[in-house]
């Protein structure tokens, strides 16, 4: 299973790991170690770029709320799963995940139906055997000690109580399209499968604001989707298609559909284990009046990485409702397309994507050089006859151009290029006793593996302008 091997890498290479070990830890929380943090920045860049290529405006608002914004948004009376717990070994199941893990593929939409359920299949725990019955509705929100605070579920209620001064801010010009990056939490149930469900996560959140009439044109798609409706039928069209056909109704909801699958794709997700799904009404948040998932296909199972959602007029009415704000534009409620990435679970789901073995039972994370935390490695071939000492001047010389350089000159050059393939790294340049006589240094590309000769002067200007630079020089 390739899930296993890939948190197994992360852990032992220095992407992410459970937290707080040392105190027997604490289940739903994950530390990143130095090179996962900077592959989390790199995909949160590559998606800030697409969206400020779209003209979006961006924001920072608290983690923590008062509970009249929650109040408002519906978060406190409706952000609930459903869950049942044993009686007799006190283990909590969110229950969605509980008949899904056995099979049971019927949707469960109240408590009512899930008591039904329980009964009809005779669900037992999967601990200890014993009879699960008596489900309840767990509200997911944290609260924070007795105070009337709250930790935030989304950042999108940051962005939303703003309106009018993002409105003022783009000079009252509509459509806006406003990004938030941050921290969102949940006292989940049942935490599994390391960063796909945490209590403390992040997401990468996109408000577009837009009225009637407000010009998206019809996406421009590049790559079939497969396409997912909530009547099972499966389709592979373009976005536009899609659009034209009327599989997804709203042109503003397809414009952002096609600009999500096209981060995916700079992202490094290959198109068949990608798909959008369609939620079922009763699946649906209860802000949503459409809700299209993408998911990625991992060890057999979809798992959910962005959400997009037509959020309609629902969020800004209510803080209409309950703040007495106004937010209307010559009398209308401005409309909401919700984008709604989780920055976590596409850290790890582009790693599974990535992970393969080569013949010799070596792995490789095949990343997309633009999201890759380290971008060369530089090693001497020997540590003696000065190449060490080469080796040393070179990678000064490309550290004061593009940071992200490692050097390395422990074992030998096969087992450091493995290390560098375990973690992504593209690039490889190793001095050898040619660089001595005429100042060349050989490339190694990790997927291809094979090798170019360029001169150092040429690999400096080189590393000012990377990755590009580089993958030129490998196209055969
Ligand atoms: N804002 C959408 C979500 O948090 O799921």
């Amino acid at each position: 299973m390739s899930f296993d091997d890939v948190v197994e890498l992360a852990k032992r290479r220095g992407f992410f790991w459970p937290s707080f070990m040392i105190y027997g830890g604490s289940s739903g929380f994950y530390d990143y170690g130095p090179l996962g943090t900077l592959l989390k920045d790199n995909i949160i860049n590559i998606w800030k770029r697409e969206y400020a290529k779209e003209g979006a405006i961006f924001l920072d608002t608290p983690v923590i709320s008062p509970a009249d914004v929650f109040r408002a948004s519906g978060h406190l009376e409706k952000f609930s799963d459903i869950a049942v717990k044993c009686s007799k070994c006190g283990t909590p199941y969110k229950l969605e995940s509980l008949l899904k893990s056995l099979g049971i593929t019927e949707i469960v939409k109240t408590v009512d139906e899930a008591a039904a359920i329980l009964e009809k299949y005779d669900v037992k725990c999967p601990k200890c055997g014993e009879k699960l019955r008596n489900p309840y509705d767990f509200n997911l929100m944290f609260r924070i000690g007795t105070n009337d605070l709250y930790l935030r579920p989304e950042t999108a209620q940051g962005i939303f109580i703003n309106f009018k001064n993002l409105y003022n801010y783009a000079r009252n010009a509509m459509p806006i399209i406003v990004c938030q990056v941050g921290k969102g939490f949940r006292n989940e149930i049942s935490p599994r499968q390391a960063l796909i469900r945490m209590r403390e996560f992040s997401q990468a959140e996109v408000e577009v604001f837009y009225l009637d009439g407000d010009d998206f044109p019809v996406p421009e798609s590049h790559a079939d989707l497969s396409l997912l409706r909530n009547t099972g039928e499966l389709q592979k069209v373009k976005v536009s298609e899609a659009f034209k056909s009327g599989i997804i109704g709203n042109r503003v909801m397809a414009y952002f559909l096609n600009k999500t699958y096209d981060i995916l794709l700079k992202l490094g997700f290959k198109q068949d284990r990608i798909r959008a799904r369609e939620h079922d009404p009763g699946e649906r948040a209860h802000y949503s009046s459409e809700t299209w998932d993408f998911e990625y296909l991992m060890d057999g199972d979809w798992i959910e990485i962005v959400g997009v959602s037509d959020r309609g007029t629902y969020d800004l009415g209510r803080h209409q409702q309950f703040s007495g704000e106004n937010f209307q534009i010559d009398g209308k409620t401005p409309k909401v397309i919700e984008p709604s990435y989780g920055v976590d679970r596409i850290l790890l789901t582009v790693m599974d994507s990535s992970y393969y073995k080569r013949d010799n039972g070596y792995k490789v994370l095949r990343l997309d050089p633009h999201i890759a935390p380290v971008h060369l490695a530089v090693f001497p071939l020997q540590k003696k006859d000065d190449l060490d000492r080469i080796a040393r001047g070179l990678f000064d010389r490309i550290r004061s151009v593009d940071p992200f350089v490692f050097y390395d000159d422990g074992g030998n050059i096969g087992r450091r290029y493995a290390r560098q393939d375990e973690i992504g790294t593209p690039y490889c340049v190793t001095i050898d006793y040619q660089s001595k006589e005429d100042g060349t240094v050989t490339i190694r590309e990790r997927d291809s593996t094979s090798q170019v000769r360029i001169s150092m002067d040429e690999l400096i200007e080189r590393a000012k302008y990377f990755p590009d630079s580089f993958t030129e020089l490998f196209k055969h």
